[in-house]
């Protein structure tokens, strides 16, 4: 991949926008976005629906490449290199910037496969090291123990709350550096989510995190740094203990106290 000629964001920075604006056509989703996700760290991204918070996160890994009307501007870096350079490469941004959704999307094969399937696609064929890259990963999901034993079963006969495991062992076993998760325990029960939060608190510091989550009181969980978004703009930004004991914004102390969204 390329370096952007002329923006080196420092070092503790794994993600930096600048000026960073998505548009729909000519509806302007994201607007003007400054913010920096630190490395190793947790960063919430939090606002009512429609804010456009999974507009901002999907254009981290080009995820928004695949809707025709959808364009940007300004500056979004990964590691000083511009995510929108022309001869960036796609496919490897994608390896090192990985992705879990809201709705588990194992694929229709087995356990094993899911995790493999990756690490094949980059032309690993060793059944040794793809044993051990798949155990590992399963390890670092908090899933290895329930499934050990049925590696071979099809990844649609586990629990919601397992398939999503499952998706983070998978995005895992590619050895991202970047984890991008849009509302990953939406669909999932109180139980499982709690499972989930704990991963994330394992995996950081290792990974750098970004989560988009409805669930503030998840926010105040999970994340080190927390920003507020309304209305395709970024309201405030700051520690996670900061926005959620002394807002400096009206909107985002309105929002966090449950008065709208
Ligand atoms: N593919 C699309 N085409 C046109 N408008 C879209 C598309 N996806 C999202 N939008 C609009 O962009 C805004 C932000 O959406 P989104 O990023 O999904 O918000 P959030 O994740 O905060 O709920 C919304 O007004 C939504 O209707
Ligand atoms: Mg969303």
């Amino acid at each position: 991949m390329e370096m952007s000629p002329n923006y080196h964001p420092p070092k503790e920075f794994a993600i930096s926008a600048k000026d960073f604006s998505v548009f729909y056509g000519s509806f302007h989703a994201v607007k003007n976005v400054n913010m920096d996700f630190e490395r190793g760290k947790v960063t919430a991204i939090i606002g009512p629906s429609g804010c456009g918070k999974s507009t901002f996160l999907r254009c981290i890994n080009r995820m928004n490449d695949l809707v025709e009307n959808c364009r940007t501007e300004g500056l979004l870096a990964f590691d000083g290199i511009d995510i929108y350079h022309k001869r960036l490469d796609v496919a490897e941004l994608r390896r090192r910037i990985g992705m879990v959704f809201q709705r588990p999307n194992p694929f229709p094969k087995s356990i094993y496969e899911n995790v493999a399937y990756g690490v094949r696609l980059k032309g690993v064929r060793k059944k040794a090291i793809l044993d051990e890259i798949v155990e590992n990963s399963l390890r670092r999901a908090a899933l290895w123990d329930e499934v050990k034993d049925r590696l071979s079963s099809n990844a649609l006969g586990m629990s919601g709350g397992q398939q999503q495991r499952l998706c983070i062992a998978r995005a895992l076993a590619i050895k991202p550096c970047v984890l991008l998760m849009d509302e990953p325990c939406s669909a999932l029960d109180p139980k499982s989510t709690a499972r989930i939060e704990d991963l994330i608190a394992e995996l950081s510091g290792e990974y750098t995190i970004a989560i988009v989550t409805h669930n503030m009181q998840q926010a105040a969980r999970v994340s080190d740094n927390t920003a507020f978004f309304y209305e395709g703009r970024l309201v405030e930004f700051g520690t996670t203990s900061q926005i959620f004991t002394n807002p400096k914004n009206k909107a985002t102390n309105d929002y966090i106290t449950g008065r709208f969204g």
